[in-house]
């Protein structure tokens, strides 16, 4: 939630900044502003809407004498939590008098009422609804000529989140930044400082970079950059190398992120799997999770948490840990874990999944797992982040940046890893080898099957004008590809906004098929495995109802191809990697549906990619 960029350095800030922004729309794009330092006061320029906007309310930044005497600056880019997406509401917030302090934050100040109320009888006067504000008034009531004291003594007193930037007009050219459960990362360049709430915002200016832990508060002046506790004892973090390359953040061509994201799953399976498959011990190479077969026969339970998406390939996690290994496996959304004290123990392994590794819930989730004495790991997809640090093992996706808001490579990258989870499990259990060695081989062909539903994109544009009118939509699947409906589910009713709900095939009798008629149609997971009969069934019964079928069949399949009104060709495969093909079908599907219908594809309203409020 909310993009943060900063510079200090020897070049123009604004530039850098609005650049920053772009690469950050992705985490909330209700408004946009900068704060500008230009040697003798703070500049700030704010705008509701996307950056585009606030683009346009600067003029022509590149010559005008006021961004290019600027050289160092904060900027924002706001997924509201308190208050509207007005420009008011927009950060950076001033405070203080003439403005002296500028301030932009990420998270949630819980604790903001009373801090509000006191700040007020104090006699300061607020501008915006947001929690955020009063974080820089506090700020400004601590300032005594010194902003690390002022920053550290004021986030000594907030409860809640934040990644914070600000500046101060008395102390030019000197950031200072700080985190607690928001990420920040500082890039390090040549002359030059920019800090970002992820990678993608600095990778096209310097690969070094160093991420703050939790009451981290860096004071960033030019390439200087000194950490301290909040109680301004100086700490060492590590040095990261950036990986991702500058390519695979643009749209390479593509109209749309989301688009070139699913074009990339066949690569980015190839990069989660890799060198994680022993063919000839027909067994998963999880060096990550840093616990032997010895140590993995302990297990009683794989339980697995996460949040939309990553909650789903969850289930597929299930599924396949309760087929190949005969363990129990469970899920549970990471709300829900977090807040019903779980039973949950030293027999539990518990897997934490998350794109982001950011999510808040999901944070917590492994907090409390880890404070209830399970052994935690995450399968996360960025390097760095909280949940992938916190869990303290696990197993990176590899599946690169994923910058559209709906999530799909990240989801086939985490099936296809959990599949590996379960058959390393497996082994260490009653499984074979040569029943591994079949599984190995089977999930090793994923990219090719995945590549080969790519293949067919023209002809799932085509199926995807005959349901752009439609406001409602059932998708049904069992078994493993019950996971797969409710990812196909989400998918539409986020980008297309068509309202999409999934049930288990057999779930439709007992209710849900009372809103079947003409304009309710069902998408139906009946490629050839377990159940698929049953699955044909409930279509027909869906046809008598008049209710348009759309049918994902295995290719060739005539007798499933003549019980729907339109079908979707996918490879024959086993369900449990079925379960990554037919979802990249319906990525497509959505895409295409959202596409037709005018949707803002990357950034659907009400979203964002990063969910690190509860
Ligand atoms: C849907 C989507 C979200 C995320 C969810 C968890 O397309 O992207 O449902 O999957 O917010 O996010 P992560 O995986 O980052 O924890």
């Amino acid at each position: 939630m909310c993009g943060i960029v900063a510079y200090s350095g020897v070049r123009a800030a604004s530039p850098i900044l609005l650049q920053g922004l772009r690469k950050l729309e992705y985490r909330g794009y209700d408004s946009a502003g900068i704060a500008i330092h230009d040697g003798a006061k703070i500049q700030i320029f704010k705008q509701e809407g996307k950056v585009s906007n606030l683009v346009d309310t600067l003029g022509d930044y590149k010559t005008d004498p006021t961004h290019l005497n600027a050289h160092a600056g904060i900027a924002h880019t706001r997924w509201a939590t308190h208050g509207p997406p007005t420009t008011k509401n927009a950060h950076p917030h001033p405070a203080g008098e003439g403005g002296r302090i500028a301030l932009v934050h990420n998270g949630i100040i819980e604790n903001y009422r009373g801090l509000k109320a006191r700040l007020e009888a104090d006699g300061r006067v607020f501008l915006s609804d947001t929690d955020s504000e009063v974080l820089a008034q506090l700020v400004d009531s601590y300032y005594d000529g010194n902003l690390f004291e002022a920053l550290s003594s004021a986030l000594k007193e907030v409860e809640g989140t934040f990644g914070v930037a600000c500046m101060c007009e008395d102390e030019p050219g000197k950031l200072l930044v700080a985190r607690r459960g928001s990420p920040i990362v500082i890039g390090l360049g040549d002359g030059e400082t920019i800090v970002a709430s992820d990678a993608s915002a600095i990778i096209k200016h310097t690969r070094q970079a160093i991420y703050l832990d939790d009451n981290d508060v860096a004071v960033i002046e030019g390439d200087q950059v000194d950490i301290r506790t909040l109680d301004a004892v100086p700490v060492q973090r590590d040095l990261a190398s950036i990986d991702w390359s500058a390519d695979a953040a643009e749209k390479g061509g593509f109209e749309h992120y989301m688009l070139k994201e699913i074009y990339e799953q066949p690569e980015a399976i190839r990069n989660a799997i890799r060198g994680r498959v022993n063919l000839d011990r027909g067994t998963a190479v999880l060096s990550g999770l840093g616990l032997s077969p010895r140590e993995l026969v302990q297990f009683q339970r794989l339980l697995i948490v996460g949040c939309g998406t990553s909650l789903n390939a969850g289930l597929v996690g299930e599924y396949a840990v309760e087929d190949f290994a005969a363990m129990l496996g469970e899920v549970e959304q990471a709300a829900e874990f977090r807040y019903r004290n779980p039973i949950v123990g030293s027999k539990d392994l518990v897997v934490a999944i998350s794109q982001s590794g950011e999510t808040a819930d999901t944070l917590a989730a492994v907090r409390e797992a880890i404070d209830k004495g399970s052994m935690v790991a995450g399968l996360v997809n960025v390097v760095g982040s909280t949940i992938a640090r916190e869990a303290g093992r696990g197993i990176y996706l590899h599946a690169g940046p994923e910058i559209s808001v709906a999530s799909t490579k990240a989801f086939t990258c985490q099936v296809s890893v959990l599949l590996l989870v379960a058959l390393k499990l497996a082994r260490g259990r009653r499984m074979s080898r040569e029943e591994g060695l079949r599984i190995s081989q089977e999930v090793l062909r994923v990219p090719e099957l995945v590549q080969q539903v790519i293949d067919t994109n023209d002809a799932i544009a085509k199926v995807a004008e005959a349901f752009t009118d439609y406001e409602h939509m059932f998708y049904i699947g069992r078994g493993y590809m019950f996971p797969v409906a409710l990812e196909g589910a989400l998918k539409i009713k986020e980008i297309s906004y068509i309202h999409a709900e999934a049930y288990n095939a057999a779930e439709l009798k007992h209710g849900p098929i009372a809103l079947l008629d003409e304009n309710m149609p069902v998408v139906a997971l009946m490629n050839k495995g377990p159940g698929q009969e049953k699955t044909v069934g409930n279509v027909e019964e869906c046809r008598a109802r008049k209710a348009p079928v759309l049918g994902v069949i295995t290719e060739g399949d005539e007798e499933a191809r003549a019980a729907c009104d339109f079908t979707i060709e996918i490879p024959a495969c086993p369900h449990y990697t079925a379960t990554i093909v037919a979802t990249v079908a319906l990525q497509l599907f959505s895409y295409h549906v959202a596409r037709l219908r005018g949707c803002s594809i990357d950034q659907p309203r009400n979203l964002a990619k990063s969910v690190t409020v509860e």
